[in-house]
């Protein structure tokens, strides 16, 4: 019986990064909410690698991160290999604090799926004090907005974006504000794509 509070994991949703693997054995990792009701887990996933490749394997490992150059990289870009551990033929990343392995059962929408998630094998590896910090969650925010403004092109998620940032100056720490350096780096590539 897995331990969920252990993982600071309680009922509404905490952020994680989803490990999964394709059907044709690589590695992915993306940023997904993992919803916590009644004891019980779910995501709401859109269409994506992630959702991709929980169709195909019906596995999915919430990786525990507070690194916010890994939320930015995995949000917007591809994780390379070498960050990525196998263990058991199932890829982890290297820098989690502790993983959740589910079975996933998909309930599959046109643009968004319902991903039930039952919790099979888990492992702490770091405990870790972390105290509340706006420049990291202010990282995290303007994040969510960057995966929308990719997709949706609108000003309005810039906006938000260049609002978080001004937090992310004020409280940050190097490393976050190293994870900003990285989202508007990546937002330029999408702009030069289109
Ligand atoms: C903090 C955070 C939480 C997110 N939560 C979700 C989510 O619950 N469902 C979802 O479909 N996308 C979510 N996203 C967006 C995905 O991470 C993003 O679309 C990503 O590019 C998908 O990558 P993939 O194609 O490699 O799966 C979230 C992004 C961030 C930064």
């Amino acid at each position: 019986m897995i331990d969920i509070k252990e993982f600071g994991i309680h009922e509404g949703i905490s952020e994680v990064i989803l490990s999964t693997l394709s059907p044709e054995g690589i590695p992915n990792a993306a940023p997904i909410g993992l919803h916590m009701n009644d004891r019980k887990f779910f995501a709401r996933i859109y269409n994506s690698k992630t959702l991709d490749n929980i169709l195909g394997n019906h596995a999915a490992a919430a990786n525990i991160v507070d690194d916010p150059f890994l939320f930015v990289q995995s949000a917007l870009s591809d994780i390379e290999p070498g960050k990525f551990e196998l263990k058991e033929g199932f890829p982890f990343l290297k820098d989690t604090l502790g993983w959740i392995v589910f079975d996933c059962r998909c309930r599959k929408g046109e643009n968004i799926s319902v991903v039930e998630l039952s919790p099979v094998r888990s492992k702490i590896l770091r405990r870790k004090i972390i105290p509340v910090n706006r420049g990291f969650n202010a990282v995290i925010e303007a994040t969510v907005h960057a995966t929308r403004y990719v997709v949706l092109k609108e000003q309005r998620y810039m906006d938000y974006i260049n609002y978080y940032d001004t937090i992310v100056q004020k409280c940050g720490s190097p490393g976050d504000k190293d994870a900003m350096k990285l989202l508007f780096d990546l937002i330029r590539l999408y702009r030069l794509k289109i």
